[in-house]
């Protein structure tokens, strides 16, 4: 709190010294002077404008922003700040020798206090690529004549300047005094959605889910004016008699399953006790998570599924490139399954690696109260993976808890949550909210990272730096063309990630989620640290033979090669552009207000749920999300795309940088497998088949579909809640 007035005052009295320049707001246009790149990312959230000191002019530049590269799609250090590579355009300085004793220029970043510095490169006239990487929340750039090119302190004379996006947002004063006529009321203890539904005769009210005031951050303070508002719709919790015996829900069990077995998969309300308290929540099979479904690649495996709960539903089987008939889509590839009913799902699993399932109906109740499992797909041979000492499946998870201890309900009609999605207070690792690992010392673990929160980002990391190591192997359809040492997991909803942990010594390792989300209405960054779960490693030493050659980093010489057929599609120009962003209507004007003073600027992901007031309010009616094909000005289901088997397609995607409000979307396709060829420009060097990619707020990427599986196949945000408002498309492809 004091570290953040202070570096804002200390910004602030730079900008009042002349010091600092800048940016101006990220309107629709250009920032003067600077090119346009729109190939590189919107303007406004990846570039900063280099302006001359006075004397100077016409001198300046342009810094992009870029993706530093990382198997993740979003590049983030162990703590979670934000880290960028930047690229330079500077034009015309002058000769150094004529404004001193100076031979070259340099470039630095530094933070709005100018302290700790990072020395970025020397620089002059011209482009200068892959500068950095640069890991500050806020930040200036600044370039300055020099004695010599590896000068290691600034100390000649500044020639350029620009303050990164990030350092427009600035405490809103304004915003922290009550707007008059609806200042807070401190008890508004009955809102009417529970009083409606207790009208219409559905009980005593006490038994009744109730709407209360969503839960809040104690870093993020209430914006006056919007503390009395409750969700429109009318809450939903499952709920279970007296007298009715639910079954207590039991962990997840392996189901080992072989060509042309079948498994009865029943979704159903299970009695679940988190932290000493009861839950009614649902399970499939009774299990939290869902039964692991381990299976062999390239198997057919049959699943009876029975629906027991009160929703319509489908289930999707995330990932595989399976009979479009039995991909769990409502109302596109399958009538809904009623309360009650039953499908049939025949799957195949032509891919190994890890995938899950999930409903695909109002799956920001269903998949949120516990409906969710695993696919583990193994390889013929088993050297698919090298040998460790032991696998862990991780589903990371979280569930919103109500400050009365109860679930935080959900709405009966619509979703709520529309604008970031329901981001839950409590962290579950499969289904447990501390999850506990007792190891050797030197173990080897391969972990199977799923992501199955309806919007929260994770950034997972595995204890103390220096006390392990984590190699990264593997994400959504294979594994990466080259492994890779890193300090983080970054995943999105849907996202998944194989990687392989030593732990080197003995004692307790925390497993975190590490974050810096942005807190609006103050303007400053937070550290977010969670735990998830304990590895205790003990004194004994493990057999190192278990893990032979984990120190060195492998290729996957078949997925370079499969990779490689389709090099030559690289640099074609996008046969599709897609625009993500979303419109408003009907919100409190309280929220309006709110939303165009945040629109200074967007972090390129929301880690947080900083806003849970107007969050938990919103609903499909009021927000729409939106994908749109900016060629033919269709959007959503109007999209029209038609593809034949073995075409290959680009596809940009642009995150509009522009919208009310930008936030990042992890967005999926069924049924195929792409690459991410670029992001804001900046080619992918090591290469993943993924199903699923996150797009940071203002991003654009570019993705290669391979077209190899007939049907009508829909592709959308898994942020559950923005599905349900509508951000989703079809295409087809024909036999
Ligand atoms: Cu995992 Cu269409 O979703
Ligand atoms: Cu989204």
């Amino acid at each position: 709190m004091r570290e953040r007035a202070e570096s804002c005052r200390t910004l602030a009295t730079l900008l009042a010294a002349g010091a600092l320049s800048v940016a101006p707001l990220p309107a629709a246009g250009q920032e003067p002077g600077t090119p346009d790149r729109s190939d590189w990312g919107a303007p406004g959230l990846n570039r900063v404008a280099l302006y001359p000191t006075p004397d100077l002019a016409p001198a300046g530049g342009t810094a992009f922003l870029r993706w530093d590269p990382s198997p993740f799609g979003v590049s983030v250090t162990r703590d979670g700040s934000q880290r960028y590579r930047l690229d330079l355009e500077i034009e015309g300085l002058p000769e150094p020798g004529s404004l001193g004793e100076y031979r070259t220029y340099v470039a630095w970043a530094t933070t709005p206090i100018m302290d700790p510095v990072v020395r970025l490169g020397e620089v002059g006239n011209g482009t200068f690529a892959g500068l950095g990487p640069v890991a500050f929340d806020k930040f200036v750039i600044l370039i300055s004549a020099e004695p010599s090119a590896d000068v290691e302190r600034r100390t000649g004379r500044l020639a350029l300047r620009g303050a990164s996006p990030s350092t427009r947002i600035l405490p809103d004063n304004h915003l922290m005094v009550p707007v008059t006529g609806t200042g807070e009321s401190a008890a508004l203890p009955m809102d009417h959605g529970a009083m409606d539904h207790a009208a219409m005769g559905h009980g005593p009210a006490s038994d009744e889910p109730a709407w209360s005031h969503p839960p809040m951050l104690p870093e993020t303070p209430m914006v006056p004016g919007l503390g009395h508002l409750r969700p429109e719709p009318l809450p939903f919790l499952p709920r279970a008699t007296a007298d009715e015996a639910l079954p207590d829900a039991v962990p997840s069990q392996v189901v080992r399953l072989r060509d042309g077995q079948t498994l009865d998969l029943i979704a159903g309300r299970v009695r679940r006790t988190i932290h000493g308290r009861d839950y009614v929540m649902y399970g499939f099979n009774g299990q939290y998570p869902g039964p692991l479904i381990h299976v062999d690649q390239d198997s057919t495996i049959f699943v009876n599924f029975e629906n027991h709960t009160s929703w319509p539903t489908a289930i999707h089987w995330h990932g595989l490139r399976l009979d479009n008939a039995f991909d769990g889509v409502p109302h596109l590839t399958q009538d809904p399954v009623p309360p009650g009913g039953r499908f049939e799902y025949r799957l195949f699993f032509p891919d190994a690696g890890l995938y899950w399932y999930h409903p695909h109906h109002r799956e920001e109740v269903q998949q949120d109260l516990g409906l969710y499992g695993n696919m583990l797909v193994e390889a013929p041979p088993d050297t698919w993976y090298a040998p460790v000492h032991r696998e862990e499946i991780l589903m990371l998870d979280d569930l919103l808890i109500a400050d009365d201890g109860g679930l935080f309900p959900f709405g009966t009609e619509r979703a709520t949550h529309s604008l970031m999605g329901r981001f839950g207070n409590l962290m579950l690792v499969n289904g447990e909210p501390e999850y506990a690992l007792e190891l050797d010392r030197g173990e080897v673990v391969r972990f199977f990272l799923t992501n199955v929160s309806n919007t929260r980002t994770f950034n997972l990391s595995f204890g103390e730096p220096g006390a392990h190591r984590v190699k990264v192997v593997g994400s959504d359809l294979s594994k990466f063309e080259r492994e890779t040492w890193v300090d983080s997991v970054a995943l999105a909803p849907a996202e998944r990630y194989i990687v392989e942990v030593r732990y080197e010594t003995a004692g307790e390792h925390a497993l975190e989620n590490r974050v810096r989300p942005l807190e609006h209405t103050f303007g400053g960054y937070f550290s977010r640290v969670t735990r998830l779960g304990t590895v205790t490693v003990g004194d004994r030493d493990a057999d190192p033979a278990g893990a032979p050659g984990y120190d060195e980093l492998r290729e996957h010489a078949p997925v370079v090669e499969d990779v490689a057929r389709f090099r030559s599609h690289f640099d074609r120009e996008p046969d599709y552009e897609l625009l993500l962003t979303m419109d408003v209507t009907g919100l409190d004007p309280a929220i309006m207000q709110r939303m165009r003073a945040d629109r200074v600027f967007f972090p390129a992901v929301e880690w947080a749920d900083t806003m849970p007031m107007m969050n938990s309010v919103a609903t499909p009616e009021e927000v729409r999300w939106i994908v749109r094909e900016p060629a033919t000005g269709r959007e959503d289901m109007d999209i029209a795309w038609r593809f034949q088997i073995g075409d290959v397609v680009t596809i940009r995607i642009e995150n509009d940088a522009a919208a009310l409000h930008a936030m990042q979307h992890p967005f999926h396709i069924h049924g195929q497998r792409f690459l991410v060829l670029r992001r804001n420009g900046a080619p992918v060097t090591n290469h993943v088949f993924k199903d699923t990619v996150l797009i940071a707020a203002g991003e654009t990427v570019d993705l290669l579909l391979e077209i190899t599986n007939p049907g009508k196949w829909m592709a959308h945000c898994h942020i559950a809640e923005h599905l349900e408002t509508g951000m989703r498309f079809v295409f087809e492809v024909d036999p």
